[in-house]
């Protein structure tokens, strides 16, 4: 076994192993809010409740780009019943447009959804309007079914009331990254959640 495959623990990368790769960002980091073992665990629960309630139907799961793609990668992993993927990628219309909630969508579905029990994977909800905006535009699709698994909302940020079945964490009102969250386009990589320093945002491009 080399050197490389051998500093991989398990089927996780170990996270000091990732963080040498990344110590530009280490150093940048203020703070760890939620680990990336315990993030490995909600995901764990979360999909085992996944598991038994669509247990014999089929399901779809619905990614929001470009922040889920890790709680999707992931989440997956710990589902146990047949799923297929499609992904959507939207945008809010500036900021003057994003109070009213207005998305454009970037990338829409690839298939119908019609009759389709729909598993819409989110990885944060902050406001809630981009979400408010996609479950009634999913809706108006027909779907059988449609709930919502996003890994962490903050709730005090909530602006219209939102039904969530499978919620990780409800976390503060503090800018986040990592584990698919970033500042301009970086972080995403992180195995962990974190708060950055506030040098760190001085850095763009
Ligand atoms: C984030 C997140 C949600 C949205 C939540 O996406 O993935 O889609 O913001 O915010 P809201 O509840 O206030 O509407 P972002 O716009 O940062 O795009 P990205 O996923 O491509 O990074």
């Amino acid at each position: 076994m080399s050197g490389a495959a051998a500093s991989i623990k398990g089927s996780r990368m170990d996270v000091a192993t990732l963080a040498s790769h990344v110590a530009e960002y280490e150093r940048d980091i203020e703070r760890i809010l939620i680990s990336a073992d315990e993030i490995q665990a909600k995901l764990g629960e979360m999909g085992e409740r996944i598991s038994q309630d669509y247990a014999g139907t089929d399901l779809l799961l619905v990614g929001v780009l470009k922040g889920a793609f890790m709680v999707m990668a992931d989440l997956a992993r710990n589902v146990r019943i047949p799923l297929e993927f499609d992904f959507m990628a939207v945008s809010s219309y500036g900021s003057a447009t994003r109070t009213s909630g207005v998305v454009r969508i970037l990338k829409d579905l690839d298939h119908g959804i019609e009759g389709r029990n729909v598993l819409l994977v989110e990885d944060i909800i902050d406001s809630g309007l981009t979400l408010n905006y996609l479950l009634k535009n999913l809706r108006s699709r027909r779907p059988k079914s449609l709930e919502v698994a996003a890994l962490m909302q903050k709730t005090e940020m909530q602006r219209v009331p939102l039904d969530i079945k499978y919620r990780g964490f409800e976390i503060p009102a503090e800018f986040v990254v990592g584990y698919g969250l970033d500042f301009d386009e970086r972080y995403r990589n992180l195995p962990y959640v974190a708060t950055l320093r506030p040098d760190a945002y001085a850095k763009t491009g």
